[in-house]
């Protein structure tokens, strides 16, 4: 069995992504920035240690890892921690543009870059959890957009210099799906949020699952998953 690092572990995709991986009987470490919460799930899932760290502030990550000990080999790292703000770019503060930029991008490169050394050890598989805004920006979603097709153009640039040491990148762009970020959009557009509509976040770790268990021969590079019929 393998050993994973899943962000946004808490709750959410990230949460389903940790329970599948769990399920499957792999070690985890779970990353997030509440201590207690990570604490609560790391007796729910045996064999998990936590990473604890606010993304916000990349500069800690690089510390927190050094704090987990010896990481000699890592087979997959999935990266579903995310923030979302909308508004029009004339009402968008700096700020926002700072943490979104920092929890969607550059915390992610960070966390790739700190763990690459244990990824090439083991082969591994880092995951993008990207969305529909990876790939196009619409009005009211410029910071988040900006973001997400950052984390696409890293996660391309990745899967082209790693290649040769083995590592396998997938991005994997979702459509809306049933979490307390989409419930934040909804209040955000002023409509009801009715989770019945969208994906199961369990269902989006099956997609995360089937691209990390697809056999050393192929690569899923990019996955879209939108909402059922
Ligand atoms: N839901 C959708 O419709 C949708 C659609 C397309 C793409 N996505 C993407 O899917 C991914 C997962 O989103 P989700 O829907 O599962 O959202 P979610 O339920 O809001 O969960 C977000 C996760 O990210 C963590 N996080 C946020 N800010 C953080 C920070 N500063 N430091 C550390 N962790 C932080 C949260 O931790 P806390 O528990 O501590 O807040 C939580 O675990 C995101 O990358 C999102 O952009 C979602």
């Amino acid at each position: 069995m393998g050993t994973y690092v899943v962000t946004g572990a808490t709750r959410g995709i990230g949460l389903a992504v940790a329970e599948l991986l769990h399920e499957r009987g792999h070690d985890l470490v779970l990353a997030g920035r509440n201590a207690e919460a990570l604490a609560e799930l790391e007796k729910r899932l045996p064999g998990s240690s936590s990473l604890v760290v606010d993304l916000r502030a990349p500069e800690g990550i690089e510390p927190a890892v050094a704090g987990l000990g010896p990481l000699p080999s890592l087979d997959g790292l999935v990266h579903s921690a995310g923030a979302i703000e909308l508004g029009e770019i004339a009402k968008t503060p700096y700020q926002v543009w700072q943490d979104l930029l920092a929890v969607n991008l550059v915390a992610v490169a960070e966390l790739t870059r700190v763990l690459l050394p244990a990824l090439r050890a083991a082969r591994g598989h880092v995951v993008f959890v990207n969305s529909g805004s990876g790939l196009r920006a619409k009005p009211e979603w410029g910071a988040y957009a900006a973001s997400k097709h950052g984390l696409r153009a890293l996660a391309d640039a990745l899967r082209e210099e790693e290649h040769a040491n083995g590592i396998r990148v997938t991005s994997v762009y979702l459509g809306r799906v049933a979490t307390e970020m989409q419930r934040k959009i909804h209040e955000y557009e002023g409509s009801e949020f009715d989770p019945s509509k969208y994906i199961e976040p369990r269902t989006v770790a099956l997609a995360v699952l089937a691209a990390l268990e697809t056999p050393r021969d192929a690569e899923v590079t990019e996955v879209t998953v939108r909402p059922g019929v």
